[in-house]
Formats: structure tokens, sequence, C-alpha cells
């Protein structure tokens, strides 16, 4: 098997840039293939915590070659003060980090109207970073792609065209059209030339990657829950997470994924607005926060905490057909006394095992909660499964259980070695 996806299986924040970080060492290739700098993966580099927006988290050992896919957005602002922030600690990208020449360009103008949207009758808690309204464009076939924004007279006829069908929007919300045209203008020229040596045709990258047996990995953004199909609608972003979402996002086809591997929480966080059955408005919310520092790696804001979703998770494995899950921030629930697990929702005297579609039932649902003892003892440090107090392994095996999914892999911070196997020497490529 050559060919991995890794997934979040919750509304992201998982812990997946600890988890790729540490699988990369398997693998040739790390592939971006949706969402844009929304994302924040935060790794331990050097002894020190910092958190990569766009680059895939492989970027960190120096042979791996890194791409972003088609289905990624790409605002070439950011990537060029990440790669900034790469070279200042010595990481090099150059000869083995890629975009696809078929990726979106986030311009000025997203951000803007992402922020203007905010501030509408419908409120999404977006991270402004211009994400929604770029996969909006590429969706009303009036994006800008990268191979677009390097060829300078297709770009300066498409800019035209997309602030006319903006001005609106944008004059509505104070935007001088005039000014901002000047901006992206004198940002296209430093960006455009910045970028150039990064662009390439990824899908044939890949197949050729494929063909020689290397062993790739698609990195997803964000989670389950956050998608637009199978995510709490129309609380998500606007791509693709879940793990079919990595062939039109990478160009390759369903039969070329060989594994699928999701990454989950301990417990369940979201940020933004959006329907949580299973948040927790009390002391043991502000636990969990305080524990796992639930705060936003792109914006800072305090995440919303709850006990594990059973019902959410069942879901995401069946979604992207989930083999194997990797299980994160164990250590964070270390002395609490009862451990509740969500089984199922309950709305109007009606059980929903399987996670519902509908938004009322989504919004006002409440958990069915099953009761587990707590785990005395430390939990942090430990080095083997057996050796974790058994409350805490009795935990991990009920959550294998009502997922459906084997937890193959427990991890228990953010450093490479605190990691525990429970399926010993288990293969994902
Ligand atoms: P957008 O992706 O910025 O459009 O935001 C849409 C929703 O996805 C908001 O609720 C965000 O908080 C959430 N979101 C986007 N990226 C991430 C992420 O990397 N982790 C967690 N939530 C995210």
């Amino acid at each position: 098997m050559s060919t991995l996806v890794v997934l979040g299986t919750q509304w992201g924040d998982e812990g997946k840039g600890k988890v790729v970080d540490y699988l990369a060492e398997q693998a040739d290739y790390i592939v971006r293939y949706q969402g844009g700098n929304n994302a924040g993966h935060t790794l331990i580099y050097e002894n020190k915590p910092f958190a990569l927006h766009l680059v895939p988290s492989g970027i960190l050992f120096p042979k791996k070659y890194c791409l972003i896919g088609n289905g990624v957005v790409v605002d070439p602002k950011a990537l060029k003060e990440e790669i900034a922030f790469l070279n200042k600690k010595k990481i090099s990208v150059r000869g083995r980090f890629f975009i696809s020449e078929q990726a979106h360009i986030i311009l000025p103008y997203h951000k803007l109207i992402d922020g203007i949207l905010e501030e509408g009758n419908v409120k999404i808690g977006t991270t402004k970073k211009g994400i929604g309204p770029c996969y909006s464009d590429k969706v009303k076939r009036i994006g800008i792609r990268v191979v677009d924004y390097l060829e300078k007279n297709v770009f300066l006829d498409l800019l035209d065209k997309n602030l006319i069908e903006k001005t609106p929007i944008l004059e509505n919300g104070g935007i001088n059209i005039e000014k901002l045209k000047k901006e992206i203008l004198k940002d296209h020229k430093e960006l455009s030339k910045f970028i150039k040596p990064f662009v390439a045709d990824t899908s044939l990258m890949i197949e050729g990657a494929i063909k020689k047996n290397k062993k790739v990995l698609f990195e997803s953004a964000q989670g389950t829950l956050l998608d637009l199909d199978f995510g709490t609608y129309p609380y998500v972003t606007s791509s693709n997470p879940t793990a079919g979402g990595a062939c039109p996002g990478a160009g390759l086809g369903p039969t070329e994924i060989n594994n699928v591997l999701g990454v989950v929480k301990a417990y369940t966080t979201r940020v933004g607005e959006g329907p949580f059955a299973v948040e927790l408005f009390d002391k043991m919310g502000d636990f969990l926060r305080e524990k796992g520092g639930e705060y936003g790696a792109t914006t800072g804001r305090p995440r919303r905490c709850g006990w594990f979703d059973a019902v959410v998770v069942r879901h995401s494995v069946r979604v992207s057909g989930i083999k194997h899950l990797i299980l994160t921030k164990l250590d964070c629930m270390e002395d609490i006394k009862t451990i509740k697990i969500c089984v199922a929702y309950k709305y109007k005297g009606r059980i929903y095992k399987d996670f519902p579609s509908s938004r009322t039932v989504q919004k006002y649902a409440k958990p069915v909660y099953e009761e587990m003892l707590g785990f005395k003892g430390k939990i942090k440090g430990v080095t083997s499964f057996k050796k974790l107090p058994l409350n805490a392994q009795k935990y991990v095996k009920r959550l294998e259980q009502l997922v459906g999914a084997p937890i193959d892999l427990i991890s228990l911070g953010r450093k490479r070695e605190e990691t525990v196997e429970v399926t010993k020497n288990a293969k994902w490529f």
C-alpha cells in the first residue's frame, strides 16, 4: 500500500498536524487537498510550538516533497509569509514544495467579502481568510487559478470582471474599488514572481510518485463536521475534508487510494457558530479548554468544548471509509472523576443513532450519555498502552466499539515521542 488519506473526524483541531508530522517520516510525498490558510497545524520544532497554515506539515523533514493540490485555495501573500517564516527557521522548501497550477487564488476582495458577510444575517464564525468567497467564485466559474494569475493578460481581464461583479457588495461595505485594484496589481507584480518557481502540475507529479511506488500521504485540513456536504451545514467550511475530497482535490482516482486514517480527539471541540450537541457550558468545559489549550491556532479564538460524541465520529468513519483511528489528547482527560460519552441524540422522543441532517434536530437534540469512571493516575509520559490506567484503556476500547474503527495509536502530547501504540507495528502505508 502506498497512498494514505489522513483526515479529522470531528470539527477540526483534532491534532492532525502532529499526526501528519509523525506519519510524514514514513512518507515520500505529503499533499494538501482542500481548504486554505484557515487551517492551523501546530507542530513542535526544536522544542518550540509553531503553526503552519498552508504548507503541509511534512516540510519539517528535509527530504520530503510537499504539494498543495488543486482543491486548495491559496493566498499568495500568506504563502510568502509562511515560506519566509520557514526559511528563517532554516527549513528550505526549494525543489520540494509545489503548488498546483489549478489551485484557486485568494485575493484581498475575498477576505473583505468574508468579513462583510460575517456582519450580515448568516453569521458562520469563519476565519475571515476569504475561503468561502474564493470557493464561491470557483463554483461560479469566475475564479482565478494559479495558472491564470501567472498569465498577466488573463489575470487583468479576470480581475476586471471580478471587480465589476463584486462592486455592489464591496461598495456597500465601504470599500474603494480603485484603491483596492491598485493594491491587488501592486501585490500581483511581486507575488506572481514569488510563486512561479513553485507552480507545477501536481496531479501529474502524484501519478509519477504512485507509479514509482512512493508513499503519498494526503492531508486534509478541518474535519468531517465542517465538510460542505457531510458537516453541520451551513456552519461548515466551503470544501470537502472527507476522504473522497482527496480525489478531485489532488487529481487522482478513487482506485488509487489505499487507506484512510482518521484523527480523533478524546473529547470534542468546535470553533465558530453552529450546532454542537455535547457542548459544555460548565466548569468541565472550562477544564477541557484550559487543560487542552483549546484556543484556535489561526484566530486565537477559545474553542467550544464538550464530551466525546460517538454519533459524530461514527458518521465520520462511515462517510470517509475510515479503517484506522489515531486518538489524541487523552492526557488532557486526566483527573476527571466521571467521564461521559454521547452515544445517541434525543429529539421529541425519538432516538437518533446516526447523525441527523435536519438543522432543527442538530440544533435542539439532547445528547444521550453513558458514563464511565475517570482515570486515576498519570497518563502523560506513559510509554505503552498496557501502562495506561485501566479505566483509560477501557475508555479507548469503548470508543472503538462505539465508532466502529480500531484505534491504532494514541497521542499523549505534542512531541513525536509522546505517542503510544495500541496496535503493535501498525502499518498504514
Ligand atoms: P472558513 O473555513 O474560514 O470559511 O470558516 C468556516 C467554519 O469552519 C468556521 O466555523 C471556522 O471556525 C471553521 N474552521 C475553518 N478552519 C478551521 C480549522 O482549521 N479548525 C477548526 N475550525 C475551522
